[in-house]
């Protein structure tokens, strides 16, 4: 970043680095941003065609309400329970202005998603790291941490680890700020904190059409709270984040229930031949609630990663501790498995 450009407070800022988008089409295995291995329903694409027409001069509802109430409708909630973004990832920064700022503290458990390190210094403010003794362990100092804004990503992200559920609630319950719970992936786990959102007022749950609906390329995410959390993120959200072919598309994808359901049977199904057959190549794999698997190679990951980019098969790997060891695999199709596992057949020899 050109020095003396940027203000003060991001000199030195490493900004948060997305997984590598090889050109469509070029052959690329791709398992490295944890995308689904299946298409959205043809419902939301033939919606997405319908929509695509001359009203695409104007501008889209500045509230997103198709897709608002529609979300409601889904989770038993009320439209004002409910507000939509620019994917999960535009909620994130909304929770940051709405709720903590510069010398503000923001907790979370490490390891986690990478996004929240370069938030906090564009935000000026600071990070409050929980370190993990077990992946699955949410670390008892969360809870008493007195940040004004915390969040928990359950189920974990890179780990794919859940955690407890009676855990989650008491680190809410100890929180007199906002907790934000990140349920990017929660439709491949056992379970939601969505009842939680009874009972206390101080949580908000991020969501996302990216990886269970299969529209990472439309950019669009939900948050579900308190009419009181919603109103402070619509509050401090840019007018048409949310564009007319994204409402339309998630109003049809929350609607086509037996297509996500299909969805993820079919991805925790490949996630677990895929997890059998690493731990069978000698990896330890840490038990996934996600559409991704964690596993530690038993040789260096970076060269794992490495020699798997060779073969034109991607994967993510962050090169620090404590996870300087481990991959992440997003699930794929048994195809793309295939080539994943003759690759690392070659790899480990
Ligand atoms: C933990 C976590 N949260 C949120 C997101 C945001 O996803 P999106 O912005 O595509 O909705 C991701 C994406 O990979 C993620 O891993």
């Amino acid at each position: 970043m050109p020095k003396g450009v940027v203000r003060k407070a991001l000199q030195g800022f490493h900004p948060y680095v997305p997984g590598e988008q090889p050109p469509d089409g070029a052959g690329w295995v791709k398992l490295n941003t944890n995308e689904s291995p299946l298409p959205p329903s043809t419902r939301v694409l033939e919606a997405i065609k319908a929509a695509a027409d001359d009203s695409l001069r104007l501008y889209p509802s500045p509230t997103a309400a198709p897709a608002r109430e529609a979300i409601a409708r889904r989770f038993g909630l009320e439209p004002s329970q409910v507000t939509v973004g620019n994917g999960g990832d535009e909620l994130i920064e909304l929770c940051f202005r709405a709720f903590a700022g510069a010398g503000d503290t923001v907790a979370f458990p490490t390891p986690t998603y990478p996004l929240f390190e370069p938030l906090c210094r564009i935000h000026e403010a600071e990070a409050s790291r929980h370190p993990t003794e077990d992946f699955a362990e949410l670390p008892p100092s969360l809870g008493p941490d007195p940040s004004p804004l915390k969040f928990i990503v359950n189920p974990n992200s890179p780990t794919g680890a859940l955690f407890d559920a009676h855990h989650v609630e008491a680190a809410v319950a100890a929180s007199s700020g906002v907790v934000a719970i990140d349920e990017a992936y929660v439709d491949f786990a056992p379970r939601s904190a969505l009842d939680l959102l009874a009972s206390r007022g101080n949580v908000l749950l991020l969501r996302t059409f990216s990886k269970s609906y299969g529209l990472a390329g439309m950019r669009i995410g939900f948050a579900l709270g308190s009419r009181e959390l919603i109103e402070a993120l619509d509050s401090v959200k840019d007018s048409y984040s949310v564009d007319r072919l994204a409402i339309v598309a998630a109003v049809a994808a929350i609607e086509d229930e037996a297509h996500h359901r299909g969805l993820v049977e079919e991805v925790v199904r490949n996630r677990g031949e895929l997890a059998r057959s690493l731990r069978g190549l000698r990896f330890e794999v840490v038990d996934s609630a996600t559409n991704f698997v964690f596993a530690r190679p038993p040789m260096p990951a970076a060269q794992v990663v490495a020699a798997l980019r060779e073969r034109q098969v991607l994967v993510r790997h962050y090169d620090r501790e404590p996870i300087a060891g481990w991959i992440r695999i997003t699930v794929g199709t048994r195809e793309q498995h295939e080539k994943l596992l003759a690759g690392l057949k070659e790899i480990l020899g």
